[in-house]
């Protein structure tokens, strides 16, 4: 790690830059500290699931009010691992958006507030560069360029990656991201939120050949995805199996159905994202593909990927299975970058706050 950030080192007298880092855009609170020649000092995380898992998904209001209990006792933790001072702070980084907004605002005042109080520049973090760079931090990084499959529970993109901060929007999902689509697939057959990694462990005790299930615009042409189809087709099938015209969250199926359907699932799922991330790595003469996001974490697709890819000479590069969802460390890590990009970035005293619950890491260039 150390190595492949050396170049990096010469922008910088020693000894190297620290980051300070905070997300809190959806159900995770996430603290680390990261240099800027890629090393996590100190990092701590709070998941939020089991709050909000009475209701079957993220309650914004719920999210934020946590995030304002966490933040300091996280910090705290971060720091007591590094074993550092607040004072050898350099610059603190923090998610602006894409996200939800109150969780944002609990993250983005904490961090200002901070950075004003000690007089350090702060460092706004796009989400989606985040996840993006997340597997640099891996043991075996990958180099620039290649071609990344964004699939998290908000966003399913194809990027071409020239560097940092260089992304080229290849193709996205026109409605449900492939995490949305797991989550509202696992709700509909009774499965707890969240869905994705329910589902993905029920699917392995299921024959995912019993039900032929759309593969969406598999053969679009392009890089774009559907998956909202697909996940009516769910829904009809399993209505069918429960002899009832009307959906209903009591709907019931055998659990060798339920698993089946699973399996069929996530097999048309897998093998979309599969195809349509080799082609756009093909296309754009990548010999790297990089996977970030929660739906990086499963199984069937790591597997399904490593075998495609192989097959044309293509590397498949992954975050560490505790990097997929949202953390801290991958928001300090992409500030950290991107100080060792711009150092002036040092220089940096604005304190007027603001968050972005909408926006783009990368415009299409076509
Ligand atoms: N093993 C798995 N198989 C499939 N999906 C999974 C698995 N593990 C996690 N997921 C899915 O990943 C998603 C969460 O990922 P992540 O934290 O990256 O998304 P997010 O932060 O909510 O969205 P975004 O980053 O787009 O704002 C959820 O939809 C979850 O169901
Ligand atoms: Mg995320």
């Amino acid at each position: 790690m150390v190595l492949f950030w050396l170049p990096r080192l010469i922008a910088f007298e020693n000894p190297p830059k620290i980051v300070l880092g905070f997300e809190s855009s959806c159900d995770e609170t996430g603290v680390a500290l990261c240099t800027t020649d890629g090393r996590i000092l100190g990092q701590a995380l709070y998941s939020q699931i089991a709050m909000h898992k009475d209701y079957g998904g993220v309650v914004p209001e719920l999210a934020s009010r946590d995030h304002i209990r966490r933040l300091i006792p996280l910090m705290e933790d971060t720091f007591a691992q590094a074993g550092i001072s607040m004072a050898e702070v350099d610059a603190i980084a923090v998610t602006t958006g894409p996200g939800l907004p109150g969780a944002l605002m609990a993250g983005c005042a904490f961090a200002y507030s901070l950075a004003m109080g000690l007089n350090l520049p702060v460092i706004a973090v796009h989400h989606l560069e985040g996840h993006l760079l997340s597997p640099l931090l891996s043991a075996n990084p990958p180099a620039f360029p290649f071609t990344a499959l964004l699939v998290s529970g908000g966003h399913t993109q194809l990027m071409g990656v020239e560097g940092m901060g260089r992304y080229t929007l290849l193709g996205e999902t026109l409605d449900d991201a492939a995490g949305e689509a797991f989550d509202k697939t696992a709700k509909m057959i009774g499965l707890p939120y969240p869905g994705g990694p329910a589902l993905s462990k029920l699917a392995e005790g299921g024959n995912p050949e019993r039900f032929k299930l759309p593969h969406p615009m598999l053969h679009s042409g392009d890089f774009m995805f559907s998956f909202s189809g697909l996940k009516t087709a769910v829904l009809t099938t399993a209505m069918k199996l429960a002899g009832v015209k009307q959906p209903s969250e009591t709907m019931v199926i055998s659990d060798t159905d339920k698993a089946d359907l699973a399996a069929s699932f996530q097999a048309a799922i897998v093998e979309t994202l599969v195809k349509k991330a080799l082609a756009a790595c093909l296309q754009q003469d990548h010999k790297r593909l990089v996977v970030a996001g929660g739906v990086g974490a499963n199984k069937l697709l790591r597997e399904q990927l490593v075998k495609a890819a192989r097959k044309r000479g293509v590397e498949v590069y992954f975050p560490e299975l505790s990097l997929c969802t949202d953390n801290g460390a991958m928001i300090a890590f992409a500030g950290a970058m991107q100080l060792a990009e711009n150092p002036t970035l040092l220089e940096k005293r604005e304190y007027g706050m603001f968050t972005r619950p909408r926006c783009e890491l990368a415009t299409s260039n076509s």
